[in-house]
């Protein structure tokens, strides 16, 4: 899809649209889907119109949805099989594949979700071998102004290096332990009980490339995902120590950037294999977010 197509008016995200159009969402990522209903009966064309934009743009974003669970999945299953995450007391025990994230708490204490999810730069699952390839994330309830996501562009952080850089980079892996986020981020911040020796077995560390092709677009990007990265293989401590510090701030540099205020409604589709994600941390318990986020595995898509 060219991107002269798309209106180049700032956009008008509480704009409701007469029929589907599709315009930037920012400079740095992402394509708003507007006047268009997910519930709807879609044709293979207009699916494959939006996995070519969501290749392209690596985030499309639908605001104003009415979902049930079942119509999230049901929407998702056209892009791809779904996964069920690996912390799975977090999966609505009757439709696993929707993985729930919140602050809030049952009336007996217990959690409504996982609180504190991803609030770190990261992209999901990096730490299997085969990474999903996409998750969409549908917000039920979010507190005004805050616990926005932030959204960076790994293309543009790729296509942003000097030559040598990405000569250097090219052909480099880099191992990602889920093990190391839980140890660095998950259990200093207490919000959710740490994953169970179970959980971490499953998840033993993975090597990936640092420099990944998009099969859809035949484009590079960077594969960073800062809070599961420990170590580039081949390099002593210190040299990788400093290739990591460089690539987590190369690529969170604001050019590549997006930051999303969340709606009631809004439902956020990102490409893991080109950008990355950060939620932040700005709300607190009074402060009710609930969102709905299902996955799709990397492998046999698009
Ligand atoms: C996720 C995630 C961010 C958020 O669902 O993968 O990182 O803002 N969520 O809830
Ligand atoms: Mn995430």
């Amino acid at each position: 899809m060219a991107s002269e197509s798309f209106s180049v008016n700032a956009p008008e995200f509480n704009q409701t649209c007469s029929e589907l159009t599709l315009r930037p969402v920012s400079p740095a990522i992402g394509i708003e889907v507007c006047g268009f209903d997910i519930r709807g009966e879609h044709e293979s064309s207009l699916i494959d119109t939006l996995k070519e934009a969501l290749a392209e743009h690596c985030f499309l974003f639908f605001r104003g949805q009415e979902l049930t669970p079942n119509e999230q999945v049901s929407f998702s299953q056209r892009f791809g099989k779904l996964e069920k995450h690996v912390l799975n007391d977090y999966n609505l025990k009757d439709l696993p594949e929707i993985y729930v994230l919140s602050n809030k708490k049952e009336n007996n204490g217990e959690p409504v979700g996982r609180a504190g999810a991803g609030q770190y730069w990261h992209t999901d699952l990096s730490y299997v071998k085969n990474p999903s390839f996409g998750s969409l994330l549908y917000a039920i309830e979010v507190p005004p102004n805050k616990g926005d996501t932030l959204f960076a562009n790994m293309y543009r952080a790729y296509d942003a290096l000097s030559e040598p850089m990405r000569d250097f980079f090219e052909g480099l892996k880099v191992v990602h332990d889920f093990a190391h986020t839980q140890r660095t981020y998950i259990e200093p911040a207490g919000l959710t009980k740490p994953a169970s020796a179970e959980q971490l077995a499953k998840t033993p560390p993975v090597e990936q490339p640092l420099v990944r092709v998009h099969p859809k677009t035949g484009r590079k990007s960077l594969y960073v995902s800062p809070g599961m990265m420990t170590q580039v293989v081949g390099l002593n401590a210190l040299e990788s120590q400093a290739i990591i510090n460089f690539l987590v701030s190369h690529t969170t540099q604001p050019e590549f950037v997006y930051r999303h205020r969340w709606q009631k409604g809004d439902l956020v589709f990102w490409d893991n294999w080109a950008s990355m994600h950060c939620a932040l941390d700005d709300y607190g318990p009074d402060d009710h977010r609930l969102m709905h986020r299902t996955t799709i595995e990397g492998q046999n898509v698009l």
